[in-house]
């Protein structure tokens, strides 16, 4: 890759040449070439700005050294020969992991570095004409200048071109690379003035410790970062109640979402929760008795039951995708378990044959298989056991 910055302040980019550009330039990953933009200026004083038109306090960078530096800086060759150039500005599209990613794939990147306002809006316009253009900005705030945001927008893009990191797999885990922050990280001395390394990352269990870290980066991102994630996903203060009225436009639409995978994992199987009515799921929140969970507000589970005989039949147990696997399914197990009438002997209820995961939970929680009872659709019942 090769990275070219047009600056009026050359030494602001100093740090490029110390650890990030000598190592890269080792490995002859990256060419990173630095301009000063008044070599392009050429009245005695070598004058990059001038005032504003319309008025208006500051100075704005004149268009023709900008446009002499891109004549010389943008190849005429073919299209994949020229370079994306990124404007830095406050006023740009936000920089990210998600960005930087995408600028890693170029093979030339060309930094615009502005001073005082900004730039003469037509050398972005001009530019636009010949290459890509990015008007990228560091954030929220306003620098003095563009080579802040040129330095840390290129660190971020460089770690990622192949062969800069040593170790490649420490990109895939870092904050921001699955949209969430990462977990906490410790190394030795276990003990240190008091405060302990978690004991599961000395277990060597690497099933628990992965486990820990996703839910240390979830509760993290959570706390920190609402916008990243829904708070819901943290479910330790889940609220766990009778449904009403109010819950059947969040229940239906929770319960196409979790009974997509039933579909995809029994094919063939006409699964009703996928094709009720609305209508159809008030009329039967109306009738069973039903238990929603709430975590933040938001509608994350639910399950039903109703006596059949001697029978406590369970079902529509579901929980959000993106909460799944934490537990939540088997405590509204447990809560609608205990739930059943005085005359009922037996829980049972009805999953796909080919639920895997499901079976699993519910042999855990001490139900039985008692075979198909229609193509595809499995039976399973517990004994109910009263003190
Ligand atoms: C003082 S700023 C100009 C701010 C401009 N008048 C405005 O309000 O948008 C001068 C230069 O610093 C750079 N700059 C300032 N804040 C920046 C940010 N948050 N991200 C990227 N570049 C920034 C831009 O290159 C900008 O042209």
């Amino acid at each position: 890759m090769r990275i070219d910055v047009v600056t009026i302040f050359p030494d602001y980019l100093a740090p490029l040449e110390l650890s990030l550009a000598g190592k890269a330039r080792e490995k002859g990953l990256i060419d990173i070439r630095v301009h000063d933009l008044r070599q392009w200026a050429h009245d005695k004083h070598r004058t990059v700005d001038d005032t504003p038109y319309g008025g208006g306090a500051g100075m704005v960078m004149k268009p023709e050294p900008w446009g002499e530096a891109f004549d010389a800086l943008i190849s005429t060759g073919a299209n994949d020969e020229r370079p994306t150039v990124v404007f830095t500005t406050p006023s740009g599209q936000p920089f990210s992991q998600a960005v930087a990613r995408e600028l890693a794939t170029r093979e030339r990147i060309v930094f615009a570095c502005g001073r005082y306002e900004g730039i003469d809006q037509r050398v972005l316009d001009e530019v636009a004409t010949r290459c890509e253009v990015r008007e990228i900005s560091l954030g929220d705030y306003v620098l003095n200048g563009g080579e802040v945001a040129a330095l840390a927008i290129t660190e971020a893009v460089v770690r990622l071109v192949p062969g800069f990191m040593g170790n490649a797999e420490s990109l895939v885990e870092e904050s921001h690379e699955d949209g969430l922050l990462e977990y906490p990280v410790y190394t030795k001395p276990a003990s240190w003035r008091g405060h302990e390394v978690p004991p599961v990352l000395l277990s060597g269990d690497h099933g628990a410790i992965a486990g820990w870290r996703r839910d240390q980066a979830v509760r993290r991102t959570a706390e920190r970062r609402p916008d990243l994630v829904h708070p819901s996903v943290l479910i330790d203060d889940v609220d766990i109640r009778p449904v009403q009225a109010g819950d059947a436009g969040e229940l239906f639409v929770l319960q196409r979402a979790c009974w997509v995978q039933e579909e995809h994992d029994n094919p063939g199987v006409r699964i009703p929760a996928l094709h009720e009515t609305l209508d159809e799921l008030r009329a039967w929140i109306a009738r069973d008795t039903v238990l929603v969970a709430r975590s933040a507000g938001r509608l994350v589970g639910a399950v039903r039951a109703s006596l059949d005989g001697e029978s406590w039949e369970v079902g529509r147990l579901m929980v959000a995708p993106d909460v799944a696997g934490r537990g939540l399914g088997r405590t509204l197990l447990e809560r609608i378990e205990a739930l059943a009438p005085a005359e009922a002997a037996t829980y049972a209820l009805f999953t796909g044959a080919g639920s895997a995961r499901n079976q699993k939970m519910y042999k855990k929680a001490g139900y039985r298989l008692r075979g198909e009872i229609a193509p595809g659709v499995v039976r399973m019942t517990k004994a109910i056991r009263r003190p």
